[in-house]
């Protein structure tokens, strides 16, 4: 895993052949690096960079000879206080000079936020997986600084840190493949990331779930000789007024059960617990920046195998909250574990729920990897979005459509868990069932808990290459978003 400490300063740095300087292709002088100006190196004439096939992208960065065998970077130009892109930039740099020991940010910022977006953006960007590499690359510690005169907060430093673990975790969790990764291997990980957070734990196990009356989870996860777990994750700092429930599907494997899914569709089924581990890594976050949200976040964990004691296509299974469904389709296994996710978290009575899942691939059709599929309660929604786009990850506001309610009815069972024969609107079906087992806002009132749900199936993976902070696979996407919502609740 590659690592790396944070450091600002602004004197100039010694160069050696372990260092890059990463300079905006557009800046013709470089205030603090030893480049003092980069006209003397000829490097800013159009023609000179037309030659060198420099490029001025976000993506595109450039490497030319810099002094005493060092490299100078040249990165993408951006619009003063677009802190997207100040991010994209940054998270270029931390993807793509993985081999210095010292990276140098010799760029121009007007202000603390536009730092904190290019250093966030190399934090989150830094990363690498070769846990399951027998000759994993020696990734070398790196030291980044930040070369500037501005003054940044000591918390800006943390928040960044806090953010870049959180989102580099969950790409590890994600990462894991299901062989070493099933419901019970998945409670050891959550034990392991909690540490020294203040949270409380409380792990259901298949015997609680069978008494509890989690039919979902019982129902999907009895094919497997690896019995399920929900996971309920607390924290609650004095004073906080708002309680947020955010519930997560971790499918740690999903084979579809005995409607199998085809060999291709298959693979990267291990991604799809993405949405438990999103959640778990936002709370943990929330915890250590001590956010004044009380939040609880409940794992809903289960792998999806067929067998002998699958669950079959047109089973009757009973979900927590009471409700009946007839299975079928069993390979729509997520909005079954989260029936009994969202049941148990409505029964605190929080004010808002949001959950994420990688739910339909029909989100991926309609939206492709770059944007999730937001739906819910318009006030819900707002909450999101705003979240999302201050975070900087891409959502889409989907409607819920009165005309597929019917398309849920089932001959024998309250509800069917999938239209069979029909993929008309996949990812807002799947909505429209989530939404049956949203609870009331009290025990007697008759308005339902304001709820947001995120399908993130594209987004979970960039099957594509590298871009900005994201790399290929595991992206750890909508951490950041979930974290911002607390934030924005605590106000
Ligand atoms: N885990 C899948 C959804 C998925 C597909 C995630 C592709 C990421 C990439 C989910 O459990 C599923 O199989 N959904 C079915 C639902 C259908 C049977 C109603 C689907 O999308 O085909
Ligand atoms: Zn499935
Ligand atoms: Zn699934």
């Amino acid at each position: 895993m590659a690592k790396h400490l944070i450091k600002v300063a602004t004197v100039a740095p010694k160069l050696n052949k372990d260092s890059a300087v990463a300079v905006v292709i557009t800046e013709k002088n470089s205030k603090l690096s030893a480049i003092e100006n980069l006209l003397a190196l000829g490097l800013t004439s159009e023609h000179e960079l037309a030659k060198l096939g420099a490029k001025n992208n976000l993506d595109a960065l450039t490497r030319v000879p810099g002094p005493n065998g060092s490299v100078i970077v040249l990165v993408g130009g951006f619009v003063a206080g677009d802190l997207d892109a100040i991010r994209h930039v940054g998270g270029s740099i931390g993807r793509s000079l993985g081999e210095f020991k010292q990276v140098y940010l010799d760029i121009s910022l007007k202000n603390e936020s536009e730092a904190t977006a290019l250093l966030e953006g190399y934090a989150i960007g830094h990363y690498s997986y070769d846990a399951y590499k027998s000759q994993a690359k020696r990734s070398v510690a790196q030291v980044c600084t930040l070369l500037t005169t501005l003054k940044l907060k000591p918390a800006t430093l943390t928040r960044v840190d806090v953010l870049s673990n959180a989102v580099h975790d969950t790409r590890n969790l994600v990462s894991m493949p299901a062989n070493d990764l099933y419901p019970q291997t998945f409670v050891t990980e959550v034990n392991k990331l909690v540490r020294g957070a203040k949270l409380t734990v409380t792990v259901l196990d298949e015997k609680k779930l069978s008494a509890g009356g989690f039919g979902g989870l019982v129902g999907v996860g009895k094919g497997s000789v690896r019995p399920p777990r929900l996971v309920k994750l607390e924290y609650k700092p004095v004073g906080a007024k708002f309680k947020l429930a955010l519930v997560g599907k971790g499918i740690t494997y999903d084979t579809g059960g005995l409607s199998l899914k085809p060999a291709a569709s298959m693979l990267g089924m291990k991604y799809d617990m993405t949405g438990a581990a999103t959640i778990l890594n936002a709370i943990i976050a929330i915890a250590r920046l001590k956010v004044k949200t009380h939040v609880t976040a409940y794992l809903c964990l289960a792998e999806n195998m067929p067998s002998g004691n699958a669950t079959r296509p047109g089973d009757v299974i009973k979900v927590r909250n009471g409700k009946t469904v007839e299975v079928t389709n069993t390979d729509a296994e997520g909005r079954l574990v989260l029936a009994d996710g969202l049941s148990l978290a409505s029964e605190a009575h929080p004010d808002l729920i949001v959950d994420v899942a990688t739910l339909t691939g029909a989100q991926r059709v309609a939206l492709g990897a770059r944007y999730a599929g937001l739906m819910g309660d318009d006030s819900a929604v707002a909450v999101v979005s705003k979240a999302a786009k201050t975070a900087g990850e891409l959502v889409w506001h989907m409607p819920m459509p009165d005309e597929l309610k019917s398309l849920m009815n089932s001959d024998i069972a309250d509800l069917q868990n999938a239209k069979v024969g029909n993929t008309a609107g996949g990812m807002l079906f799947g909505a429209m069932f989530l939404r049956e087992f949203i609870g009331k806002k009290t025990a007697t009132s008759n308005q339902t808990i304001d709820w947001a749900h995120l399908d993130i199936a594209g987004p979970a993976d960039n099957d594509g290459a590298g871009y900005g902070y994201i790399p290929r696979g595991a992206s750890g996407s909508y951490v950041r978003t979930l974290i911002t919502i607390a934030e924005h609740c605590a106000k």
